[in-house]
């Protein structure tokens, strides 16, 4: 990557292959899960040091609670885990940390953590780290939908006069940016129910590593990609 790049103002991440990078080596998935929150903490200090201003990452989705018991709960610990230490890498690097799904899922010692990580880093001015967890694009509209009704119908907000901006703005990413690039990691072309609003028209780049594998030079690569792509918009150029 030479200086010249741009670098994408809002990269999103899918991190995908923990189990198959823990299968390869004989090991249970939860260790795949372990090396890939290793990698995450690692990102986030990277994605800071690039200049990029939102990383998204998605972390669990809706769709992930259909997993053994004995996965989801330890993915369930590794989320208590980490969070504490997120909050010190944060502290670090500058990071403002903040969460997008339904939170209210969660046991409350997660929730009072996810609260806490937002609180305590509500004031820095680097890196904006969005984790997606119980994230689901669906229910995020659904969501949204659901209080901008409750909002017409108390009066507080016009059919009429409902925007994209007025959806947007109802959504668990009101005020951020659409991201620029896309990287899912583990060879699969699919969004698998990831920020279908805001992906609309974002650059796709799909790696064969595993997640636990990516580092600094993945990223770089993706932004090289990233920079040979020509964005229309729907337009001519
Ligand atoms: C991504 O890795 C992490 C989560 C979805 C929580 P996977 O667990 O999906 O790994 P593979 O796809 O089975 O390899
Ligand atoms: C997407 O990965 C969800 C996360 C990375 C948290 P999955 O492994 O759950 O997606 P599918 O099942 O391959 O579509
Ligand atoms: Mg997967």
């Amino acid at each position: 990557m030479n200086t010249e790049e741009r670098i994408p103002r809002h990269v999103a991440l899918i991190l995908d292959g923990n189990g198959r990078w823990a299968k390869k080596r004989g090991l249970p998935r939860t260790m795949g899960h372990k090396e890939g929150c290793k990698t995450v903490e690692k990102t986030v200090e990277i994605a800071a040091r690039m200049g990029i201003e939102y990383l998204t990452v998605y972390g669990f989705s809706t769709e992930n609670w259909k997993r053994s018991s004995e996965e989801v709960g330890a993915l369930m610990q590794l989320f208590r885990y980490y969070m504490v230490r997120l909050l010190k890498i944060a502290k670090q690097n500058n990071v403002r940390v903040k969460m997008i799904g339904d939170r209210r899922r969660f046991d409350e010692d997660i929730i009072e953590g996810i609260n806490r990580l937002e609180r305590e880093t509500k004031e820095n001015t680097g890196l904006t780290f969005v984790i997606a967890v119980n994230y689901g694009a669906r229910d995020e509209i659904t969501r949204a939908v659901s209080r901008l009704a409750a909002d017409c119908v108390q009066g507080r907000v016009k059919a009429e006069e409902i925007t994209e901006d007025v959806l947007s703005s109802y959504l668990d990413t009101a005020g951020m940016p659409d991201p620029d690039l896309l990287i899912r990691t583990s060879g699969e072309i699919r969004l698998s129910n990831y920020l279908l609003w805001q992906l609309a028209y974002t650059e796709i780049y799909v790696t064969d590593c595993l997640w636990p594998d990516f580092n600094e030079e993945e990223l770089k690569r993706a932004v090289v990609q990233y920079n040979k792509r020509e964005r229309r918009f729907g337009g001519v150029k």
